[in-house]
């Protein structure tokens, strides 16, 4: 059947006018770029004070076990079929085009909005630095609102605006001007060039780090055990609300996967990116969440900077400082290679005729996607720039692991369906780790509020009308059915 057509494995893959030049070390970087941010600076805080307290610890246990598995899984099969678009890919190569579709519209979803989440929070963490040194911007500049901007355009057009929209315009606010700028900006790194764009993001990745090694530097000389009791005041079901919610901190290390066009050595770079960034974060996210809920008491960490607010409730506004400088260099690199890995999704989807092939174009000069990194970076700065979606970030969370139940089954399917494939990496314990992925991925979605699921479910009829009002027709294979 047409719709579980497959492209042929590495189709794509050897020859690319993108430009191969990460190594294992940039490829590994970029993972920790696209990790580490606005989930362990800022949801950590969150959800240990309203979901699982202390044994938020245990909620980055169990969200990163289910990121674990999932990145074997994605491991075997950068490793095995390779090529551009990550699992999107992946699952052309393995399961089919309508699999493919569904999950390159859920990486879509994941990346862009992830993007634009993440810009607002950085905009806040911005205009906080500014009002410290007392350049803070007016209102009107630092939050959006989309009746403001309605107001003004349909004013111009006629004067007739209907009262609802004016009454919502007069609530204040009108572009959240740092938010757009910084999309701006890294557009134009994209659009330079990879290989600066893989420096800038390890200089920054450098900075984050070094604010979280000062947190656990003097954290550690600060616990009280006392503040550990209770240790789950909300019970296993605060804990598993907790892991759901703070599994977007570790969203980004399957963003490694998308860069498989552009690393040196793709089968074997990649799956080494992969696991390694995702290991090394984990493992800073469960002594910082550990030590966070150890200094000060959980319930006060419900605040838009619990990690850097800690040490000023220690006493320590010099660490405060330097953790927040942190937080806005982790926030910038998570945007970064976000976008980053949402331009390659795009670029494969246009690449197979899913989405319009004039978005497919690389620039010779530069070697980069350039109508691809603009259009996503303009849609992006308007989303981020003029609505309030800071509070979709569950969302994400929701179409991410719906990405990764679709790559765990990937395994398994690929194993019957294409035994003969090279696999330079291969699961262990397949298919139980595969599976255990799954349930893993399952639990934590079905953790999550209903308003999630019906959001889900909206974007995922959109994408379903898309693909068989447009994708379907001009797909690349459809004169093969
Ligand atoms: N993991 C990324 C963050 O925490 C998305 O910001």
């Amino acid at each position: 059947m047409r719709l579980f057509r497959t492209k042929p494995v590495n189709a794509d893959y050897r020859e690319t006018p993108l430009n191969r030049c990460l190594t294992a070390t940039d490829l590994t970087m970029l993972g920790i770029g696209a990790i580490i941010g606005a989930g362990i600076f800022v949801l950590t805080g969150i959800a240990a004070a309203t979901r699982a307290g202390p044994a938020i610890v245990l909620s980055y246990v169990v969200a990163g076990l289910a990121c674990a598995f999932t990145a074997l899984s994605y491991a075997e099969l950068s490793a095995a079929i390779g090529g551009c678009g990550s699992a999107y890919g992946y699952a052309y190569a393995g399961l089919g085009e309508i699999v493919a579709w569904i999950i390159g519209w859920d990486l879509i979803l994941e990346y862009g909005v992830a993007t634009a989440t993440v810009a607002i929070g950085w905009s806040g963490y911005v205009d906080n630095a500014l009002s410290a040194m007392g350049l803070g911007l007016p209102h009107s500049l630092r939050v959006a609102n989309i009746f403001a901007v309605a107001s003004t355009c349909l004013g111009l057009v006629h004067a007739g605006v209907p009262s609802w929209i004016v009454s919502r315009a007069a609530s204040g606010g009108f572009i959240n001007l740092p938010a757009v700028l910084v999309i701006l900006v890294l557009s134009a790194l994209l659009v330079t060039g990879m290989r600066q764009s893989a420096r800038f993001n390890a200089a920054m990745v450098m900075i984050k780090l070094i604010a979280i090694a000062i947190f656990i530097g003097v954290a550690v000389f600060s616990v009280q055990p006392m503040y550990w009791h209770p240790f789950a005041p909300f019970g296993w079901h605060g804990i598993m609300g907790g892991a759901a919610l703070i599994f977007f901190a570790y969203i980004g290390f399957d963003a490694v996967s998308t860069a498989a066009e552009e690393a040196r050595v793709p089968q074997r770079d990649v799956p080494i990116g992969i696991i390694a960034s995702l290991v090394i974060c984990s493992v800073l996210y469960i002594v910082v969440a550990g030590l966070l809920t150890g200094i000060v008491p959980y319930k006060t960490l419900n605040v838009p900077s619990p990690v850097a607010q800690s040490m000023l409730q220690l006493g320590h506004p010099w660490a405060a400082g330097l953790i927040a400088a942190g937080a806005i260099a982790g926030l910038t690199t998570v945007m970064l290679v976000l976008y980053y890995g949402l331009t390659r999704v795009f670029l494969a989807m246009a690449r197979d005729q899913l989405l319009p092939p004039f978005f497919s174009a690389v620039h010779p000069k530069t070697q980069t996607p350039v109508r691809v990194i603009l259009l996503c970076g303009i849609i992006i700065a308007l989303i981020s720039g003029f609505t309030p979606i800071s509070d979709v970030v569950e969302l994400v969370n929701i179409g991410t692991l719906a990405a990764f139940v679709l790559v765990c089954a990937g395994v398994i399917v690929l194993r019957r369906t294409r035994p003969d494939l090279p696999r330079p990496f291969r699961v262990p314990w397949s298919p139980l780790v595969p599976l255990l992925g799954i349930g893993f991925c399952l639990y934590l979605m079905f953790s999550l509020p209903m308003v999630t699921w019906v959001r889900f479910g909206v974007w995922l009829t959109i994408g379903l009308v898309v693909y068989f009002s447009y994708s379907r027709r001009r797909s690349m294979i459809q004169t093969d059915s």
